[in-house]
């Protein structure tokens, strides 16, 4: 189409992201400040090649999504908080388009930010700026169409900012005890309560979040993740709040005692030496002493304590720390095992780079049933999961190819999948069905076949969990 969508899909969240980033700074600073110019600069000098020969350069906000040239921008993790922001600022002033075109400069950018900061303070935002940036060479504005209050997009948007919350409270948490501060149960508290809130409203959306796996950050998005696998299953076997709030706490900070492992151990790519295993072996009494020795002593630090302790023990007492004699684990440590090791093993970490699709590690952990983890335990975690979880990549018997993205509870080999090639092997985009879905004769018009590796075929499954309506 053009050759933005044809080139450059990085370039164009780029585009987004920067814009975002002009606008945030200079909602601290003034437009004359030297950070503020520097990001107006990075932006003006991505900007200029493309509006080179006359060309323009339209962003359009349309529900959820920017489209840059009608060619819708993909999100990504790394951009999301700069999406959202940006999302919101447009919402807020009706705008729905800005169009670059001509020989854009450092100063249109400046004037256009004055613009759009100042029309805020009017009764008619939108309007006070498209008068505004009527006297500015090369930019354009448009009104935002369809503005509508859509509640599923509302209740997604919320679940995106609760999930990215959660990673950002618990990185402030492990930063204090980093720090040698205590531990900030409040802060732990609120995160998880309000996963379990939107857990208890929409536990699909929210479950399909720990399958996004594009993250920098290991330690911290494994936690939220292993928090929320942990809440979920607690929910299948009827905990009441209190008790999940108990869980959720204590799988947030189940590997608290990696916080003082040195990064080069934590992040080598190389195997580990005999003394770097004592020591990552070591996180689990680690992480009892942070708990027991900077929170209040009440029933969530000692659960969370118990499940520090237990988390690498195994079902079977046959991990670590070695203990003398084989006892049974709290509840608590036997779900957040499942937890912990599902979400280890689909996630891509640097001692062990390749993760595997979610149906395999749902196979291993099967095969370890009653040695590493609760067989009870397991059978409702697959029940919840689906024999194909959120995020496995399958071929159905049409010759069409998707990305599963909603489990089915009733019939758990029949989940909700987006479509990302037809039966030619046509790429596709962003159609979502269902298999429990039944032609005219009564027979499922679709049925998987298999599971294939979606890494081999260089999808990356974040943008499509991201994007989909769940
Ligand atoms: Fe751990
Ligand atoms: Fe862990």
């Amino acid at each position: 189409m053009n050759r933005l969508r044809s080139k450059a899909i990085d370039e164009a969240r780029d585009i987004v992201s920067r814009l975002a980033i002009s606008f945030k700074i200079a909602q601290t600073y003034s437009v004359g400040n030297e950070t503020v110019e520097r990001a107006i600069d990075a932006f003006v000098l991505m900007l200029k090649p493309l509006l080179r020969g006359g060309e323009r350069l339209d962003i359009d906000l349309h529900g959820d999504y920017f489209y840059i040239n009608n060619a819708r921008v993909r999100y990504s993790v790394q951009h999301y908080m700069n999406f959202d922001f940006l999302i919101n600022e447009f919402r807020k002033r009706g705008l729905g388009n800005i169009a670059f075109s001509g020989d854009i400069s450092r100063k249109h950018i400046q004037e256009f930010i004055t613009a759009f900061n100042a029309c805020l303070s009017t009764d008619i935002p939108f309007i006070t700026l498209q008068g505004d940036v009527d006297i500015i060479d090369s930019i354009e504005v448009g009104p935002l169409k369809n503005m509508r209050s859509d509640s599923l997009m509302d209740v997604r948007r919320t679940i995106k900012k609760s999930y990215f919350n959660a990673v950002s409270n618990l990185k402030s948490v492990v930063t204090r005890v980093q720090s040698g501060q205590t531990v900030e149960v409040r802060k732990a508290r609120l995160a998880v309560n309000s996963l379990i809130d939107l857990m208890l409203q929409e536990e699909q959306m929210l479950v399909s979040m720990t399958a996004i796996k594009d993250y920098d950050d290991y330690t911290y998005y494994h936690s939220v993740n292993v928090s929320i696998l942990s809440v979920a299953l607690g929910l299948k076997l009827g905990l009441n709040k209190k008790r999940l709030s108990e869980l959720g706490i204590a799988a947030f900070l189940h590997d608290i005692g990696k916080v003082n492992i040195a990064g080069e151990i934590l992040n080598k790519a190389a195997p580990f030496s005999d003394e770097e295993w004592e020591i990552i072996r070591s996180h689990p009494i680690e992480g009892v002493k942070t708990i027991v020795g900077s929170m209040k002593m009440d029933s969530v630090t000692i659960r969370s304590a118990i499940v520090s302790f237990e988390h690498h023990l195994n079902y079977d007492c046959s991990g670590y720390p070695l203990v003398v004699a084989a006892a049974q684990l709290d509840l608590y440590s036997n779900i957040i095992t499942i937890a912990d090791r599902f979400d280890a093993m689909t996630s891509a970490r640097v001692y062990e780079s390749t993760p595997k699709p979610p149906e395999e590690a749902l196979r291993i952990l099967v095969d370890r049933a009653g040695k590493d983890v609760d067989p009870a335990l397991l059978k409702i975690f697959i029940r919840m999961t689906g024999y194909y979880p959120i995020g496995a990549m399958v071929v159905l018997d049409t010759s069409e190819m998707g990305i599963v993205c909603k489990s089915n509870a009733e019939l758990p080999d029949r989940p909700s999948v987006i479509l990302l090639f037809g039966s030619q092997k046509t790429r596709i985009d962003n159609v979502m069905v269902d298999l429990a879905e039944k032609g005219q004769g009564g027979n499922y018009l679709r049925t998987i076949r298999k599971t294939v590796d979606p890494y081999q075929y260089g999808i990356n499954i974040s943008e499509y969990l991201l994007e989909a309506n769940a």
